[in-house]
């Protein structure tokens, strides 16, 4: 017999990495999804995949979040929605002067304006339910400021300030806002940036897989925040206690 539906996911970047780990464990906890990126061929078979498998819905909505037509194509497309996952993200690693503009300006249209948007528009319907959660994924970047990844790690440091604030906004009206805060996981998103893992930084990766279950079970438990991986934990402590221009010359060197 089939177990009730739990109601509906949307999740952002479920094309790769995180957020397709996300979408498979949300499926195998029953929601009907909705699942949005640019490339319809992977989301299309994400979608067969988790519907043969787990007999919850899945819908697919391609769209480019890193313009305004994008997020309203998905914002028109999708039913109100009981979990919002703000997963699609990039970075591009290099320093600032040296890259062209346009692609950072991007970056900043999908980690902040797009998750911003999405949770503006999903959490108030949210709000008037009375009920919801949504994840916004940051990163462990989001405590660092980055020479060689300025940009990237000034989103995400949006991201996570910005989910901190509203988790405590919406505490008492029954959403909840968890922000998942991953150090180094192996996904599409090396190739994207333009970086290559060292040896010793692939021995600290977490597994997407791992990093989607550990997130999901925070965000069901209403946490605030979460950091998968047990060597990435002390990095907050850390960046409190080194002076700044300690921090920025130890960043370098790791980034460079
Ligand atoms: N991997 C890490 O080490 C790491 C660490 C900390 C935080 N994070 C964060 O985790 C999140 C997921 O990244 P990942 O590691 O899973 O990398 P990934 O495999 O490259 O996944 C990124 C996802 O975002 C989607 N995306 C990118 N640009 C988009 C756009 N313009 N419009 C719509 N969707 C777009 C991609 O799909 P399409 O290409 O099909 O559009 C893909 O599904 C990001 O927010 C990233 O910043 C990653």
């Amino acid at each position: 017999m089939m177990s009730e539906k739990r109601g509906r996911a949307l999740v952002t970047g479920a094309s790769s990495g995180i957020g397709l780990e996300i979408a498979k464990v949300l499926a195998s906890q029953n929601y009907d999804l909705i699942i949005c990126a640019r490339r319809k061929k992977e989301l299309d078979d994400l979608s067969i995949k988790i519907t043969n498998r787990y007999k919850v819905n899945c819908r697919v909505i391609v769209a480019d979040l890193t313009t305004e037509e994008g997020v309203d194509l998905l914002v028109n497309n999708s039913e109100d929605v009981d979990i919002l996952v703000n997963n699609a993200g990039f970075g591009i690693l290099g320093d600032h002067f040296e890259m062209q503009l346009g692609r950072q300006l991007e970056m900043i249209e999908l980690n902040i304006h797009a998750l911003t948007r999405l949770s503006h528009e999903f959490g108030n319907l949210m709000v008037k339910k009375g009920k919801g959660r949504i994840m916004n994924v940051a990163s462990i970047a989001s405590y660092i400021s980055g020479p060689s990844f300025a940009v990237y790690c000034a989103t995400k440091a949006y991201v996570l300030s910005y989910s901190r604030a509203l988790h405590k906004e919406l505490k008492n009206k029954g959403v909840t806002v968890t922000a998942l805060c991953p150090g180094y996981v192996t996904t599409g998103f090396q190739e994207v940036a333009g970086m290559e893992l060292s040896k010793m930084e692939k021995l600290t990766s977490v597994p997407a897989k791992r990093v989607a279950e550990i997130a999901v079970k925070s965000m069901h438990k209403g946490k605030r925040e979460v950091m998968p991986g047990i060597v990435n934990k002390p990095l907050p402590l850390v960046t409190k206690i080194t002076p700044m221009w300690l921090q920025l010359i130890i960043v370098r060197w790791v980034l460079k």
